[in-house]
């Protein structure tokens, strides 16, 4: 694992920098905010009020700080809508970092800084069930080299930029992920670039270009018909 540095964000959340890509996990207008505005606002509440599914088969294109986890955990229980997130991550985080992390202040319910560790330290590959709506599996696997029995509603597509880490959305990667999804599965991610939706395109979803969250003009969602 490259090193990483603890900042805060405008929201006053907590994100890391990674020294050697010179990049953030999440957005400096705040962590929290654009998590919840991509991946639950226009992701899974998109889902539920769209497509009629008795539970969303989730994955995530890297695991990290674990926010976009503990965020959907909260949301499945809220909602009552069954979850199973699968989660990619090929560098996992220590535990120094993600124990200093401030994310539980961020929720109502008083236990999530418990619940959040738990999804840190459970065992990687390896299905984990946190409560009746929120079962998780963590798998070190990169997304180019996941194998998967099972296809997904939706992906959490939040991979480091792609001036960053560009072979995370070349258009063979792009493709992967599409035929991860099953029908009337949905691709988010926060990054709004006119090539990948020529390459979302290309691999036959519908693309739509979003209003992105505060600090940022645009988001992507995308739907395989
Ligand atoms: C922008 S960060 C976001 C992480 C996480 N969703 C969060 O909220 O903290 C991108 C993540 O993708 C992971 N990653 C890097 N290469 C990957 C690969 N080939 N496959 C899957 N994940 C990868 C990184 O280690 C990092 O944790």
């Amino acid at each position: 694992m490259a090193e990483v540095k603890i900042i805060t964000t405008e929201d006053g959340s907590h994100s890391l920098y990674h020294a050697e890509l010179n990049e953030t996990y999440h957005s400096f207008h705040g962590a929290v905010q654009e998590s919840r505005y991509v991946f639950l606002k226009e992701g899974l509440d998109f889902l539920i009020a769209n497509f009629d599914l008795d539970k969303i088969r989730v994955l995530e294109v890297g695991f990290g700080t674990g926010l976009n986890a503990i965020l959907t955990s909260e949301w499945a229980t809220k909602n009552k809508v069954k979850i199973e997130y699968t989660s990619l991550e090929p560098y996992p985080l220590k535990s120094e970092v993600y124990e200093a992390l401030n994310y539980h202040e961020f929720f109502e319910d008083k236990t999530v800084k418990e619940r959040f560790l738990e999804l840190h330290n459970v065992a990687w590959e390896k299905n984990f069930q946190q409560n009746e709506f929120f079962t998780i599996l963590k798998t070190e696997a990169k997304l180019q080299n996941f194998e998967s029995s099972s296809l997904f509603d939706i992906v959490f597509f939040d991979a480091f930029a792609p001036s960053k880490q560009s072979e995370m959305w070349d258009l063979d990667v792009i493709e992967k992920t599409a035929e991860l999804l099953d029908v009337n599965g949905v691709f988010v991610t926060y990054c709004a670039k006119g090539q990948l939706k020529r390459d979302l395109k290309t691999v036959g979803l519908t693309v739509e270009t979003l209003p992105g969250p505060p600090g940022k003009k645009e988001m992507v969602r995308a739907v395989k018909r």
